[in-house]
């Protein structure tokens, strides 16, 4: 299938490692131009060569997503260097685990800046560019525990991803007219060399084993490619019907109906 991304425009924030640098490969082996960012430079500047590969153009941008001015700058830039915008994949993100009553309004306002905050404003930011594009795409990597309860120790992180969930509801039927679709995308458990999830197998893989056979069917983790297909496709004009959605990536692992 031509997924018709030849050329396209992506902004990809979180693309150093995991999920995000798998996004950008996927959208990078499509034909897509790519603007990348993360904070630590040397792996982005690492991210970005091995990106360049696939023979488009890449460039990265070394920043703090939850800096006021961020989703501007980064806007600023694509426009200076390639004219244009048409994809926005909205992934970096974080956790601080703790029971609620112990959680600060520190804890509650960085995971809200990070996960939330920062992902609506730097969307805020493409929206001019992308109603001139001829189909914008805006996806936020949310997570099976925005549409389920995750449990004990998890309310903001709950919190933070339900509200992108949210949020990319009411902002797909808002842009519809202006020919720019918005969608969530809920991974569950993804392993990824040097990610959380590979770190916690490591350190206790009889407890990882147990964990995987009693909470995903499919009998083991994802993988971050395997998030990067869905997130490649629905990114592109093939999903041209698919607006205001939220798609699971799990193995079977959350238990929503919805
Ligand atoms: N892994 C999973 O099992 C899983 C499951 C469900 C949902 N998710 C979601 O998927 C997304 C990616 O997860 P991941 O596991 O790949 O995360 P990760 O390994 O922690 O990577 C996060 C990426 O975001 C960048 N980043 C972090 N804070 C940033 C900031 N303030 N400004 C700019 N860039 C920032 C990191 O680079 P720097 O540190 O250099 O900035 C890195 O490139 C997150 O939103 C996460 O909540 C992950």
């Amino acid at each position: 299938m031509d997924l018709g991304l030849n050329q396209k425009v992506a902004i990809v924030s979180g693309a150093s490692r995991g999920i995000g640098l798998a996004i950008a490969h996927g959208l990078a082996a499509e034909g897509c131009r790519l603007l990348v960012c993360a904070r630590g430079a040397d792996a982005l500047d690492a991210a970005v060569t091995s990106l360049q590969a696939h023979g488009t153009e890449v460039h990265g941008m070394a920043l703090d997503i939850t800096e006021p001015d961020a989703g501007d700058r980064l806007a600023a830039k694509a426009l200076d260097i390639y004219g244009g915008i048409d994809i926005l994949v909205a992934n970096a993100g974080g956790n601080r685990r703790g029971r609620f009553e112990d959680t600060t309004d520190q804890d509650w306002e960085d995971i809200l800046e990070l996960n939330l905050k920062a992902h609506l404003r730097t969307s805020r930011a493409m929206i001019p560019a992308m109603k001139k594009s001829d189909g914008g795409s805006i996806i936020f990597i949310s997570s099976i525990f925005g549409r389920e309860a995750g449990g004990a120790g998890l309310s903001i992180y709950n919190t933070t991803k339900s509200a992108l969930i949210s949020a990319a509801k009411i902002m797909a039927i808002e842009l519809g007219g202006d020919g720019i679709r918005v969608n969530s995308v809920a991974p569950g458990s993804i392993r990824f060399e040097g990610g959380s999830w590979d770190r916690r197998c490591k350190e206790d893989p009889e407890g990882m084993a147990a964990f995987i056979a009693d909470n995903i069917p499919l009998g083991r983790f994802g993988k971050a490619e395997e998030v990067a297909d869905v997130v490649t496709f629905l990114s592109s004009p093939r999903a041209s019907w698919v607006s205001g959605s939220c798609i699971t990536v799990d193995g079977v692992q959350s238990h929503s109906l919805i």
